[in-house]
């Protein structure tokens, strides 16, 4: 933004939050978003520029939501909302590594030898309520991390189905160590990858023994502290929301972790956990449309690590 322009606004700005007790109620909102969010500007130019952007993100919110009933869902600030579309795909969502999908596919033979039938799926499935699925978590400033923790909630809730023991893993561990599978760290990642990885080392530590400190580090897995192993992984039928109703999966250059599915008031829904801390989306979850022709590529390009 050039200075002129800049001044201009922050003068429009000034006037007008003298002007109504509106604008004060708005600066006072921005000021407990900040501290809630543990937000803190460099510059006060920077502190304008995010503000505005916050002003503009919060009114595209609040129009959105007063048609909220169309569109099918509500939006809500978050910690996100002093960024810009751009910025945040930026920071947070990683390039997708071009993978030759090399993993087994799906089949009707393979379905009978794991056990999964299509027919006889519950209506209604939350692993969250049977004690299956640890804390959201937060991947903080580590952008495109999201792979290692779709990837580490899958071999986590999956093991906690085979095993009945539930453990945090190390995302940390996929993060620092599995760059010969692709990954780049914190720069860009797919959850084939680290699952992968986590096959040819045998498993993964536990996120005790190899905590998150959100930046890539030296690797350093011990074999002694793996938490669990997975013997390979299932590539689910491209695009198929009934495979995946089967499974848990990643969706496109961010990876989310697929805890359930249900319908409400006649609305079919999978249930997702993000890793973008429980202020994000309804306490670190996100509900998204099921069988709605693959909405959102939720089926698209969905793995399941096999115990
Ligand atoms: C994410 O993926 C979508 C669809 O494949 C693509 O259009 C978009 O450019 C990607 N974004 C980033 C940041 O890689
Ligand atoms: C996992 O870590 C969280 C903190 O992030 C902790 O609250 C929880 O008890 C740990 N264990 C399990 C099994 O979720
Ligand atoms: C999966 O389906 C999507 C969308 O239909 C398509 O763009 C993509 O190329 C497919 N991927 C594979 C590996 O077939």
């Amino acid at each position: 933004m050039d200075g002129g322009f800049l001044l201009v606004l922050l003068f429009s700005l000034t006037a007008e939050i003298a002007c109504g007790e509106q604008k004060i109620e708005l600066w006072r909102e921005w000021e407990l978003w900040k501290m809630e969010h543990g937000k803190s500007y460099e510059s006060q130019k920077e502190e304008l520029e995010r503000h505005l952007v916050w002003l503009s993100n919060r009114e595209y919110i609040n129009a959105h939501n007063k048609n909220a009933e169309s569109f099918g869902f509500a939006l809500s600030v978050n910690q996100f909302a002093d960024r810009q579309d751009g910025e945040f795909a930026e920071q947070y969502l990683s390039q997708r590594t071009s993978e030759p999908s090399s993993h087994q596919v799906l089949t009707d033979e393979l379905l009978v030898s794991l056990g999964w039938s299509k027919d006889d799926n519950p209506e209604y499935v939350d692993w969250r309520q049977e004690g299956i699925v640890t804390p959201v978590k937060d991947q903080g400033q580590c952008g495109a991390g999201s792979y290692a923790f779709s990837a580490v909630g899958a071999i986590e809730s999956t093991t906690a189905i085979a095993t009945g023991q539930l453990r945090n893993l190390s995302a940390q561990n996929i993060i620092d160590c599995s760059t010969s599978f692709g990954n780049r760290g914190c720069q860009s990642g797919s959850v084939s990858g680290a699952l992968k990885y986590t096959v040819s080392t045998g498993g993964i530590d536990t996120e005790e023994a190899y905590p998150y400190v959100a930046r890539r580090a030296y690797c350093s897995f011990k074999s002694e502290s793996i938490g669990a192993s997975i013997s390979g992984v299932i590539s689910l039928r491209n695009g198929s929301e009934s495979d995946l109703r089967m499974a848990v999966a990643y969706k496109l250059n961010h990876s989310m972790l697929v805890v359930g599915y249900g319908t409400y008031n006649s609305v079919d829904y999978w249930i997702v956990k993000n890793s973008w801390g429980t202020n994000w989306g309804m306490k670190g979850y996100i509900y998204m449309s099921r069988n709605r022709y693959n909405q959102c590529g939720i089926a698209t390009a969905a793995l399941y690590p096999v115990i």
